[in-house]
Parts: C-alpha cells; structure tokens; sequence
C-alpha cells in the first residue's frame, strides 16, 4: 500500500510546524520539516563567507547538504530564514532538494506508514499527489506577534514592528518569486488559526484528515 501523505503549507508563523508535527505524532505518520533544508542550505553558505544571493554558492550548498546538518543549532533563528528564503529563490537550489523531500514522503523512514510534510509548495510541487493538502495562515499581525513571543522566549533581543516588518518582506518574496511561490494548492482546504490555539488547529486538521475517503 502507498504511504499516506499529508501537505502542509502556508507562511511563516501561521503555526504550520506545531500542527504537522502534532499530526505525525496523533497519526503515528513521520514528519519533514521542509524549511529547514533551505535553512541549513542558507546557513552553509554563510558559513563558508559566502553570499545567499550567490547562486553558484547556494547550488553547491544545497547540492553537498546532508541529513545531519539539519541539526545545525543555528537553524531557528532570524538569519537563518532570512538566508533561506533568498537560496529558495534560486531553481537549481530547489531542484537540488526535491529527491529528498520526495524520498521522505514515498518511502517514510522507520517504515511509518505515511509522512506528514511542511513548507511552501509541499502540495503544489513537492507531492502534488498528497491525500490531504492543508493551507495554514494566519494575519500578519498574529504571525509577527507569535514569532516574536517566540524569540523572546528564547532569549533573543528583538523589537516587534521589526520581527512583522520582516514578516511582511519575507511573505513577499516567497509569494512573488517566479518559481514554486507560496500560493495555496487549488485542492488544498485553507485553514486560518488566527482565533485558533494550537489544540483547536490540531483538533479541526485531524477532522479534516478523518473526514477524508
Ligand atoms: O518554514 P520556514 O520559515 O522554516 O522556511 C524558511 C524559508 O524557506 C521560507 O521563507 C521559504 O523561503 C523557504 N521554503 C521554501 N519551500 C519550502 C520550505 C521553505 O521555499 N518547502
């Protein structure tokens, strides 16, 4: 039998990674993270004195990325997604990446029966097949305010019109690149948690998944 795929996309912030991860977990499917491999492609070539809007650096980057460094401790941060999202941009660091994610999702390690993945395009290019497509989103203002109680939690120093003013440059790339932007799939239901806690977005996406033939 084909493993079970579920699609989760949406912008940053919109609470996309809580709820794949609570799925994967209720539904016993794995879970990919699909924003950190452009995270820890992003950071390689930082790392190295390169330039995330080089191309020929973030190709070679996101072509040499391997399993463990998607355990790079700097990977959460700020830079790490602004440099990501300027190496997701580029096609040939896209293509790069795609095996991977689609690996996952035929053939989920540890023989789970399924893989619940999340990022921009999991519906609309990565799985296009997936048997639950989910666009998760949010308000800016909720997005900016949730990443900002975030890294303040985490100790980081930051102001909170510039956590949304980076927000809002961030959706626009994402949104307006010409190669896999961020843009619901047709058959993807959208769900909105701007009035919804992590429970009741993980409760009505479990309903949904239910709900399915
Ligand atoms: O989801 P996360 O904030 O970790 O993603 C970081 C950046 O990686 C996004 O802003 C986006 O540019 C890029 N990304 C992408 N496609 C994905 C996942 C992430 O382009 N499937």
């Amino acid at each position: 039998e084909a493993p079970v795929v579920l699609a989760i996309d949406g912008p940053a912030a919109a609470g996309k990674g809580t709820l794949a991860r609570g799925m994967a977990e209720r539904l016993g499917l794995a879970y990919l993270d699909t924003g950190l491999l452009y995270r820890a492609t992003g950071m390689a070539v930082r790392r190295a004195g390169g330039d995330p809007d080089d191309p020929a650096a973030a190709e070679q980057a996101a072509r040499a990325l391997r399993p463990s460094d998607l355990a790079a401790p700097d990977l959460r941060g700020e830079a790490a997604g602004d440099a990501a999202s300027r190496v997701a941009s580029m096609e040939p660091v896209r293509a790069a990446l795609l095996d991977f994610q689609r690996s996952f999702a035929h053939a989920p390690p540890d023989g789970a029966p399924g893989a619940v993945l999340d990022g921009r395009d999991i519906g609309t290019v990565v799985c296009p097949d997936a048997d639950v497509k989910l666009f998760v989103t949010a308000s800016p203002e909720t997005r900016a305010r949730r990443r900002f109680m975030e890294l303040r939690e985490r100790g980081q120093d930051v102001i909170e019109s510039r956590v949304l003013q980076d927000m809002k440059e961030r959706d626009a790339r994402d949104s307006s690149r010409g190669i896999a932007p961020l843009v619901a799939a047709d058959d993807a239901v959208v769900l909105d948690t701007s009035d919804l806690d992590r429970d009741g977005a993980l409760a009505a996406s479990l309903a949904l998944v239910a709900a399915c033939p």
